[in-house]
């Protein structure tokens, strides 16, 4: 049996749409053995398809075709912690398993980069999937279906606290919410934040965050989507984030937050509570700098 661990991402990271993205303490497993015929279940309650519409199956049988090589079937079990269609990669999550898993069963005929292309190709934008698979911050450029990437490794002294709201926010609702054109004026605010973004927090120069997050791309458009996650920013920066904003497409909102930095979530927790939002959840997360594992279970495979 192969058993995959992925971390949860979070892209964007307010002003680089579409190319920075870094992953977090929050995992999904799946386990996988070829079989003959479909069988998939899940160790929670989370709805999933159990036919060839669920996505990990579907990912791992389009790399078996791709390759040309025939898939007898597979058995698929799903831990599914990072909650779907929330901003947190949930979708990435599922391609990057069924694309590693179908390497390892294939013999490993296709690179690191080569599942990196591949990934991004699927997802439509790298700012995921990549994180996802290799860790760390990763700044990337999907362009003719290859991804030109640099993944830096995060000190481990910041706490991202990822407060996911009670509702979905699906990526394409969330991208149809945006303008078809920005203005030059928008586009070198958005670019020299997204530069600062990268480089500061790789740096340890977090003083710039609250600067680097700023945006005018996306978060304009889908803050109207996310009821009351202006108020939260406002709460966040008040008990001292370094910088808040937009988890990809939404709708959880990212804090992040110096370790050194105590009572951030509780007192965090009292307020969205005063607001209302008792049923948002707040999960204390780190860097993940080790991106998705890869093990072989030799008694079952
Ligand atoms: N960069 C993407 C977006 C991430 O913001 O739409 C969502 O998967």
């Amino acid at each position: 049996m192969i058993k995959v661990r992925i971390p949860a991402t979070s892209a964007n990271i307010g002003s680089g749409f579409d190319s920075l993205g870094l992953a977090v303490s929050m995992y999904n497993y799946v386990e996988v053995e070829e079989c003959e015929g479909i069988h998939i279940t899940s160790t929670d309650s989370v709805p999933i398809p159990t036919d060839e519409n669920n996505l990990i199956y579907k990912t791992s049988k389009y790399l078996f075709d791709l390759c040309g090589k025939s898939l007898k079937g597979l058995k698929i079990r799903q831990t599914n912690n990072i909650p779907m269609a929330r901003g947190l990669g949930s979708s990435s999550a599922c391609i990057v398993s069924g694309l590693l898993a179908a390497n390892q069963l294939m013999g490993e005929p296709l690179s690191q980069d080569e599942i990196i292309n591949i990934a991004a190709a699927m997802e439509g934008h790298p700012d995921n999937s990549t994180p996802a698979l290799i860790g760390g911050l990763v700044t990337s450029v999907l362009e003719d279906k290859t991804v030109h990437y640099v993944k830096q490794e995060i000190k481990d002294d910041l706490r991202f606290v990822t407060i996911i709201p009670d509702f979905e926010l699906k990526t394409s609702l969330a991208r149809s919410a945006l303008p078809k054109e920005v203005t030059h004026k928008e586009a070198v605010y958005n670019l020299s934040r997204a530069a600062l973004m990268s480089v500061s927090l790789y740096s340890g120069n977090y003083q710039n965050l609250r600067v680097a997050a700023q945006d005018k791309l996306h978060q304009p458009y889908r803050l109207k989507l996310i009821k009351g996650a202006d108020r939260v920013f406002d709460i966040c920066y008040g008990l001292g984030a370094y910088a808040a904003y937009i988890s990809g497409a939404g709708s959880t909102l990212m804090a992040i937050v110096d370790k050194k930095i105590e009572g951030f979530e509780e007192k965090l927790r009292d307020d969205l509570n005063y607001l209302g939002l008792s049923a948002w959840q707040i999960h204390s997360l780190s860097i993940d700098n080790i991106g998705t594992t890869v093990i072989i279970d030799k008694e079952t495979y």
